[in-house]
């Protein structure tokens, strides 16, 4: 017997990516509160831009997503060269920056409760996953800059942040990511991830555009799968330097966000009517669902994105297990954020206006019994 070819090292300690949750066991129609999708749904517009590409299924797509990109570029006032897109998602953007810059042996360095997607990336590339504890401040969990900092070595490439992040719902405000930038070495890239960015109205927050304009060791990423509703379509897109925009169009399949993609995205950026109506529901509904949970008893940490982390006691009758079980039940699906490192958590996206009555009312009945 021959022994079968083996994958790089790093690969196979890998645990798959675990999406949330769609149905439960003898629940007929679940609502979805678990993986942060829109209740709003695409822009209408986008939709129509949908029906319209059906015509062009046979055609290969123009290979640099130009529609795209000019779309973003005019609504962003960025410049269409320094986006690249990504027909599956911000995810295979995250991951080829990966594939680009962290050799074997290279340290990269995200946070205690960061994103999946970065540990899954710098193993996949036999790199070394540097996790940082985060801080507790006025019971918010938050990315610890100065650790951030602290962790930087000879071996460092890269610097992954979600800002804000998920799952914690925090977020670095301009200065703190600034201070984070000033203090990593030029030759570090530093890869914002600002999936969530669209939905926070904090007036000290900016969501990378600018230091991606600025410097070239910082790249942003970004999604039409969360205030877009368009997460089923797999569109993302980057804004970096030309020079780190030529090295991922090296690397990214050639036709690798097809014209379907582009046309609905396209429509989608430049609704802007559909855009604020997502971030009015989300601004409404966000506190709101923070200080009815809070009611309970329960820790809510603040949010600036469309999801709010619920803490439950470790061990009794009103744990984040027992909990989701019982929401399970009356058909609500949260998020358990156990591979997170958060075990006693249970994470809630914002729904429609029925869908957060229903789930805080499951979760008061839950804490009274
Ligand atoms: C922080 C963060 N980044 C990126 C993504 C990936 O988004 P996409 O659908 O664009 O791959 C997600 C989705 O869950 C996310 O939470």
């Amino acid at each position: 017997m021959t022994s079968p070819p083996e994958p790089k090292p790093g690969i196979l300690t890998i645990s798959p990516y675990v999406g949330g949750r769609s149905s439960v066991p003898g629940v007929a129609k679940a609502i979805k509160l678990s993986s942060n999708e829109s209740p709003l749904g695409p822009s209408p517009k986008a939709l129509a831009a949908l029906d319209e590409a059906k015509s062009s299924l046979s055609l290969y797509p123009e290979g640099s997503g130009r529609l795209l990109r000019e779309a973003i570029a005019e609504v962003h006032k960025l410049d269409a060269a320094r986006i690249v897109t990504s027909g599956d998602g911000s995810d295979a953007l995250l991951t080829m920056l990966a594939n680009a810059y962290l050799q074997p042996g290279d340290e990269c360095i995200f946070s205690e409760h960061a994103f999946l997607v970065y540990k899954i990336a710098t193993l996949a590339n036999s790199a070394v996953p540097v996790i940082v504890p985060e801080k507790t401040t006025n019971s918010v969990i938050k990315v610890d800059v100065e650790a951030m900092l602290a962790a930087v070595t000879p071996k460092t490439r890269m610097v992954y942040i979600a800002n804000p992040n998920n799952p914690t719902g925090s977020y670095l405000t301009r200065e703190e990511m600034a201070r984070l930038h000033a203090g990593l070495p030029d030759h570090v890239m530093l890869v914002i991830d600002a999936a969530y960015s669209e939905y926070v109205t904090a007036k000290d927050y900016e969501a990378g555009m600018e230091m991606a304009v600025r410097y070239p060791n910082v790249v942003m990423t970004r999604t039409f799968s969360k205030l877009y509703g368009l997460a089923g379509l797999r569109i993302g897109w980057m804004y970096a330097s030309p020079t780190v925009c030529d090295v991922i169009n090296r690397i990214r399949g050639p036709f690798n966000t097809a014209l379907m993609q582009q046309l609905v995205g396209c429509a989608a950026v430049r609704d802007r009517d559909h855009f604020w109506l997502a971030v009015k529901h989300n601004s409404q509904w966000l506190p709101w669902i923070t200080a009815e949970i809070r009611k309970t008893g329960l820790r809510v940490d603040d949010s600036a994105a469309n999801f709010v982390l619920i803490h439950f006691p470790p061990d009794g009758a009103k744990t984040a297990a027992k909990a989701d079980a019982f929401l399970g039940q009356h058909g609500i699906i949260l998020r358990a954020v156990g591979n997170y490192g958060l075990p006693n958590c249970l994470r809630m996206t914002v729904g429609t206006e029925e869908q957060n009555k229903l789930a805080v009312s499951l979760i008061q009945q839950f804490m009274a019994a």
